[in-house]
């Protein structure tokens, strides 16, 4: 693979400037930003006077604290337009969340915030090891979600040629690569796996490709995946965060020479982590919930947003800003079994070390009279697709996730082609127990 460390001169002074810079721009944005909520948003407003805090009570970086959190129900409550905190023809771009229920959560941008997020991406792509003139090939979705509007305008200011491709039609995903020869490609790494599978299919070796980086994101996944991917294309595999409520991707991004978690771009967004229990702030280096505060953001300036995604904060080190843990989960997506805690992305890491399967998997939960019960869909490779093979391989797999994940599962493995194929955010867990 390329190697890929940025020369000098290449990054914003910002990229490296001392933690005591980066604090006292922190703070001054911080000031700013707590205001323009107060004063622009009734929402806001509201919950700092029933909080009894004022945006001048913040005199230091740790006074955030005093803040009340923002949560997902707060933007479905004030669906569609209730949180911006400027009129709405100042609103240029609305982007929305499915969720699983109800009303979607509806975010707004001023021209100012593409601006901002549009350099957060290109600041993503070139610490991900794109350059300008690059051709970067977008397979997120385009539409409500901000996966390919995101990544395109970030691809665009950074000066490279972009492939608006979208998600699915994974024939001609596979034939546009081939044809146009892009170096970079963005999509959820799931998504890359059946891009993967067709190159395989179409007989064309995925490590021929033109394909240098892949910037993947929107969805957990783990190590084990990346090298799966960087084996299997010979390219690099770099991780990239955000979220639609705080602004879409961009908010954080592995650097390629080092890829050991993603640096905040704490510039713009402000990270805490939280004990999800008690509220609590941690400190750096302990594991809770992710909890971000917009710095310069005006359609939507959102106040310690309480993510649900578990990592934890660690100094920087390809650059000075902090780099969170790669994300283990979504409190949301843990599942309970028996008094086991389970993320997928552990059921994922016991699946690459079984040499007979396939990267595609689904956890279905089921229970019977009162027991929880987990099975693991997964498939054959097609050189270990015979029945003993696939007996074998299910016994292996078995016996990982019982002795380091320490819950007994299910396994189906199917012939290859038969686990289900994702072409955007994998569904990874299918709940079949009865709501009580
Ligand atoms: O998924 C934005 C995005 C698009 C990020 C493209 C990266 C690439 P939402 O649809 O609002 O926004 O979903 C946000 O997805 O809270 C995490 O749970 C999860 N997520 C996003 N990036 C990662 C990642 C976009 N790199 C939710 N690792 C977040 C793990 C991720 N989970």
């Amino acid at each position: 693979m390329e190697n890929l460390s940025p020369k000098a001169g290449d990054l914003e002074p910002i990229e490296t400037a001392s933690r005591d810079e980066i604090a006292s721009l922190q703070l001054s944005r911080m000031r700013w930003s707590l205001s323009h909520a107060y004063e622009n948003s009734g929402f806001y407003r509201k919950k700092f006077d029933d909080a009894g805090v004022h945006p001048d009570d913040l005199k230091s970086l740790a006074d955030l604290a005093k803040f009340p959190f923002t949560v997902k129900s707060d933007l479905r409550d004030n669906y569609p337009f209730g949180m911006f905190a400027v009129p709405r023809k100042d609103i240029v771009r609305v982007h929305a969340s499915s969720g699983t229920t109800g009303k979607p959560t509806v975010v707004g941008y001023t021209s100012n915030d593409i601006s901002m997020w549009s350099d957060m991406v290109a600041r993503s792509i070139r610490a991900s090891g794109g350059r300008a003139g690059d051709i970067v090939h977008v397979a997120y979705g385009y539409g409500l979600f901000t996966g390919g509007l995101g990544a395109h305008y970030g691809a665009e200011r950074l000066g490279c040629t972009v492939v608006p491709v979208s998600g699915g039609m994974t024939e001609r995903q596979v034939t546009l690569i081939t044809d146009f020869k892009p170096r970079v490609i963005m999509v959820t790494p799931s998504y890359m796996l059946s891009i993967l599978d067709e190159f395989r299919r179409q007989g064309i070796d995925p490590r021929d490709s033109s394909l240098a980086v892949g910037i993947f994101g929107a969805e957990p996944w783990t190590n084990s995946m990346r090298s799966e991917i960087e084996d299997a294309f010979d390219m690099h595999a770099v991780d990239i965060y955000g979220l639609s409520e705080v602004m879409g991707p961009g908010v954080a991004n592995e650097c390629v020479e080092t890829k050991d978690g993603l640096h905040i771009w704490e510039d713009h967004f402000y990270p805490e982590i939280i004990d999800p229990v008690t509220g609590e702030v941690l400190p750096d280096g302990e594991l809770g919930e992710l909890v971000f505060t917009t710095l310069t953001k005006e359609g939507l300036p959102i106040i310690r947003y309480r993510t649900r995604d578990l990592t934890r904060l660690l100094p920087g080190t390809a650059r000075s800003m902090r780099r969170m843990e790669k994300i283990t989960g979504r409190s949301d997506d843990m599942i309970i079994l028996r008094g086991v805690n389970v993320f997928p992305t552990q059921i994922e890491e016991q699946i690459l070390k079984v040499e007979g399967l396939a990267p595609h998997f689904q956890i279905r939960l089921t229970r019977s009279g009162r027991m929880d019960e987990m099975a693991i869909v997964v498939e054959a490779t097609e050189s270990a697709a015979s029945d003993d093979a696939r007996t074998a391989s299910a016994k292996s797999l078995a016996h990982h996730v019982k002795s380091v994940v320490g819950v007994s599962a299910k396994i189906h493995v199917g012939p290859p082609g038969s686990a289900p194929r994702s072409e955007g955010k994998a569904r990874r867990v299918v709940d079949e127990r009865p709501k009580d």
